[in-house]
């Protein structure tokens, strides 16, 4: 696999939705190969941040480059190109439950296909090859042809990141890929996202709503508050005390919530930032 040699650099990155300002004047500039976690209470704008660094969504003001690109200027194939180079994986897996694990897979090569050969599904040899070892890397090859819904969620979520690994991707977003996980299950799926880091040098950032994942996985932690980076360091650097700071006690305790209580409630409530 290719290695990233392009840093990203968002500056004064902001988007407005109505009266809320989701991201407010981000500037970050990310080394290529960097693992970068993106913490922040609900609302804060993480989700929002990963969906323009991709371009689900436009900025209101700002840039984002990568290297010579200019991402926020992007249009028609360029754009799907660069899409193509941001893999996301997303909380909820977003497999098709009714078809198999492969094909699930092979899903993350149909942009390089035309309409019919996406319309029937029509792969080639190699493809089905590349798509299989990346389920074999994530222990997933004896499920190949398993319907996508018959596994459980960790299974789902590595098959997501089989997904995205096919699709070739410079660099791999993640929003919250653990937040419906069981402890196993997440250490399973953060281990596969290291891997992915070390062994091929992709640039991952992270969306993560707990601290000690954070600190363990990644190699810097930016952490939001109302669309704004209050914090950009290490993960010794956030201190129980810095994170008590920016988000005050009640925010810290909710950190500090271990893996099993998230899983247990899927659907968090949503508290203002
Ligand atoms: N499409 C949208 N339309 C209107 N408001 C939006 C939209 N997307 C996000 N917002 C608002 O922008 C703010 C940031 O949302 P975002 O989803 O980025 O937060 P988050 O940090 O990902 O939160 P969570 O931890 O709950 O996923 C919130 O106030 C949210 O309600
Ligand atoms: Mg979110």
């Amino acid at each position: 696999m290719r290695m990233e040699q392009q840093p990203l650099i968002l500056t004064s990155l902001t988007r407005r939705f109505g009266e809320t300002c989701a991201v407010d004047g981000v500037s970050l500039t990310i080394a290529p190969g960097q693992f970068v976690g993106v913490i922040g209470r609900s609302g804060a704008g993480k989700s929002t941040l990963l969906r323009l660094i991709n371009r689900l969504i436009d900025p209101s003001e700002g840039r984002i480059t990568h290297g010579e690109i200019e991402v926020t200027k992007l249009k028609g194939f360029a754009l799907r190109q660069w899409r193509r180079d941001c893999a996301m994986i997303f909380q909820q897996f977003n497999l098709v439950e009714r078809l198999d694990v492969l094909t699930n897979v092979l899903v993350g090569r149909l942009a390089g296909h035309g309409p019919l050969d996406s319309l029937l599904m029509r792969f080639t040899d190699a493809e089905r090859t590349i798509a299989i070892s990346a389920l074999d890397r994530l222990d997933l090859a004896s499920q190949a042809l398993q319907r996508a819904g018959t596994l459980s969620g960790g299974q789902q979520q590595r098959v997501a990141i089989a997904r995205a690994l096919v699709q070739e991707p410079k660099i791999m977003l993640a929003d919250e890929p653990i937040a419906s996980l069981d402890p196993g299950n997440a250490t399973r799926v953060m281990d596969a996202l290291r891997s992915i880091n070390r062994d091929d040098g992709l640039t991952v950032l992270v969306n993560l709503h707990t601290l000690d994942t954070a600190r363990s996985y990644c190699d810097r932690i930016v952490a939001m508050r109302a669309g704004r980076v209050m914090f950009d360091g290490t993960p010794r650097q956030m201190t129980d005390d810095v994170v008590r700071d920016i988000y005050g006690a009640e925010g810290l305790a909710e950190f500090n919530e271990s893996v099993t209580s998230t899983a247990a409630a899927p659907a968090r409530p949503r508290v203002p930032a």
